[in-house]
């Protein structure tokens, strides 16, 4: 959020006197967090929502419908930040919240320093009201072989994306069984790819804002679901709905797409405006990302939509860049440097490179890597005419003979 001097309306809804006299106390004690002050008042229901609202919900002094008003709240088009409050919480109970709809929790005797960390995640929580000049583009992140950096390229790309282009991006966790993204940016949502899909009708630009948690790195993130049989629940022309609503909601739509090649991720590689290919510099990742760009080729994909990245480059014993090029059959676009310790480090602390304070040399590498080929001002590489027929015949018809396609790149080369 970027406005200044912001009030945050903290509406209280609680019928312990004790509870609401020491969280006024401590929202008295806070001061100013970040450019807003906290302005708190008692509320006997949930009122109609501001995007600059905040509720604190006692779950415990209420009776038993107060879960199902947050439902109701959510429903019906409710976007503030909701923090519950238990006195007796567990795991289970936090887990029902989550799902009714609420954002985090604050503890029943909370500190300055609680408050302020829920104000602060509720602040930088909301849902910004930049409008998009233009439909967003749709970035896929991908590769052949699994462990070679798919995610991390996805998270910080989206990250710089999000600081240098100044419009809403979202990063989107595609790889729906087994996805990553939710631990590497320690985000806690009760919303995913699976229960989003499920909200689409209602899914306007506003309404995808306010539902997904936005980072403190500034992208908004959607995780892939926490049980992996819900990904089959997916289909490939759920997969493009959803693409197609978010890309009216952010300036950006960075999706990890993992290494398998299935009906989710072609969906989203057909529709993607570019595709980052991710590999290793040595040569059995070179040889498999070959047999991904001749896919590519047959598949009518347009070259220039391809972004060849090589990952780790600078790591011990690399192959040259004109052996990687020849084995490839085209040029290498980038080369992101090694540095196991800072990717390490921000996996740790749940954050984006460009957070830290150490490691500058590959944060500074991804943010380059966007100026140079990301950013929505760069020119726009033709579309493909052909990709929609080609997808259904070769995908949508003949499933045994993807089957057939995929097993001879996955495991042709080894
Ligand atoms: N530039 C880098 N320098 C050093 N280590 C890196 C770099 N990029 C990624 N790594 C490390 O490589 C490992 C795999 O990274 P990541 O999880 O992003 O890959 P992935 O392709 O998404 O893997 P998976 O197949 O498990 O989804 C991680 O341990 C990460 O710390
Ligand atoms: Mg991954």
């Amino acid at each position: 959020m970027t406005k200044t001097g912001r009030v945050i309306q903290l509406q209280v809804l609680s019928h312990d006197e004790g509870f609401l006299q020491r969280l006024f106390t401590v929202a008295a004690s806070s001061g100013r967090i970040g450019d807003a002050v906290c302005e708190p008042v008692r509320v006997q229901r949930l009122e109609p929502s501001t995007p600059d609202k905040v509720l604190v919900i006692d779950l415990d002094s209420l009776s038993e419908p107060a879960l199902q008003e947050i439902i109701q709240f959510r429903e019906s088009g409710g976007r503030a930040w909701i923090a519950v409050t238990y006195q007796q919480p567990s795991s289970e109970r936090l887990l029902h919240a989550m799902r009714a709809g609420a954002n985090d929790y604050l503890s029943y005797s909370p500190s300055i320093e609680e408050f302020r960390a829920v104000m602060a995640r509720a602040a930088r929580g909301q849902p910004d009201t930049i409008p998009l000049q233009a439909p967003g583009r749709i970035i896929s992140v991908f590769s052949n072989k699994g462990g070679v950096g798919t995610t991390m390229v996805a998270i910080n790309a989206a990250a710089s994306l999000a600081a240098l282009q100044r419009e809403p991006v979202v990063v989107v966790d595609l790889v729906l069984q087994h996805g990553d993204i939710a631990l590497f940016l320690d985000s806690l949502t009760n919303c995913s790819v699976v229960s989003l899909v499920k909200e689409l009708d209602r899914a306007d630009a506003s309404f995808l804002r306010s539902i997904l948690p936005r980072h403190e790195a500034g992208m908004y993130v959607l995780p892939a679901p926490s049980a992996a049989d819900e990904a089959e629940l997916i289909s490939s022309a759920q997969v493009n709905q959803l693409l197609a609503a978010l890309r009216t909601a952010f300036a950006a739509v960075v999706i990890d797409a993992g290494n398998e090649f299935n009906d989710q991720t072609l969906a989203a590689l057909d529709v993607s405006d570019q595709v980052v290919l991710v590999t290793l510099p040595n040569l059995p990742s070179i040889r498999n990302t070959r047999r991904g760009l001749e896919l590519f080729e047959r598949l009518h994909y347009d070259p220039s939509k391809l972004i060849v990245t090589v990952n780790r480059a600078d790591a011990q014993d690399p192959l040259g860049r004109e052996t990687m090029e020849e084995a490839l059959g085209r040029p290498i676009q980038w080369n992101i440097p090694n540095d196991y310790a800072t990717v390490v480090k921000a996996v740790n602390h749940g954050t984006a490179l460009r957070l830290l304070k150490s490691g500058r040399r590959l944060a500074d590498n991804i943010d380059r890597f966007v100026k140079t080929h990301l950013l929505r001002d760069r020119p726009e590489p033709p579309h493909s005419a052909a990709r929609p027929a080609v997808w259904r015949q070769i995908f949508g018809v003949a499933r045994a003979m993807t089957r057939g396609f995929v097993g001879i790149w996955r495991h042709g080369t080894t």
